[in-house]
């Protein structure tokens, strides 16, 4: 039967799949436009997203929505989502089995999005979609294949908080992104021709 975005939704209000189910408030779908061009993936639920049931609310999220503005984005025009839908404890890194509970859920919803560009949100992200062994620190800015899909990894934006030092390689992908996205992207909206 063919996915449908209620099908999914259904599916991951209901996933008992990994045991942070048991933690929850509320589960982190994502948002933004479901016909987005492009997706950014965090990498799960702090505090702020668990109570509000929506992805990058919290500090990280407003410095997001900085990184978003520097090239003309917001979140009216992107889809944002997380490796996990559910907050792991305490903010820890999202164990691998963890992680590999919640990918077919992540992947139907890449499927459904069909997105040109895809955007990891810092380290866990990269090595759940791209490689167990990525390095952020060496390999951000550079552009890989996800399913067929462009793919790139950034800092995220909680570690740029902690270490502002990392802000002007960040903003470098940034730059890369918003050429990627003049080459790719078909909606006119995406481009604003004074950035
Ligand atoms: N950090 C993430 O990776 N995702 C969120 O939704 C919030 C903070």
């Amino acid at each position: 039967m063919e996915d449908s975005w209620e099908k999914l939704k259904a599916d991951c209000e209901a996933c008992h799949a990994c045991a942070l189910c048991e933690g929850r408030s509320n589960m982190v779908f994502g948002v933004g436009r479901q016909d987005a061009e492009i997706l950014f993936i965090g990498e799960g639920p702090g505090e702020q997203e668990d109570l509000q049931g929506e992805p990058f609310v919290g500090p990280a999220g407003k410095l997001l929505d900085t990184m978003l503005t520097l090239i003309g984005l917001d979140r009216s025009k992107v889809y944002i989502a997380n490796v996990v839908k559910c907050r792991p404890p305490r903010n820890r890194d999202p164990r691998e089995e963890e992680r590999a509970a919640c990918m077919p859920l992540l992947v139907r919803q890449v499927e459904l999005i069909n997105p040109r560009i895809i955007v990891c949100l810092g380290r866990i992200a990269a090595q759940s979609l791209l490689d167990p062994d990525f390095r952020i620190t060496r390999q951000h800015g550079q552009w890989f294949q996800f399913r067929g899909i462009n793919t790139m990894a950034t800092y995220h934006p909680s570690a740029l908080l902690r270490d502002p030092d990392k802000r002007p390689e960040a903003f470098m992908d940034l730059r890369l992104l918003r050429k990627e996205i003049r080459a790719v992207c078909h909606s006119t909206e995406l481009y604003d021709d004074r950035i």
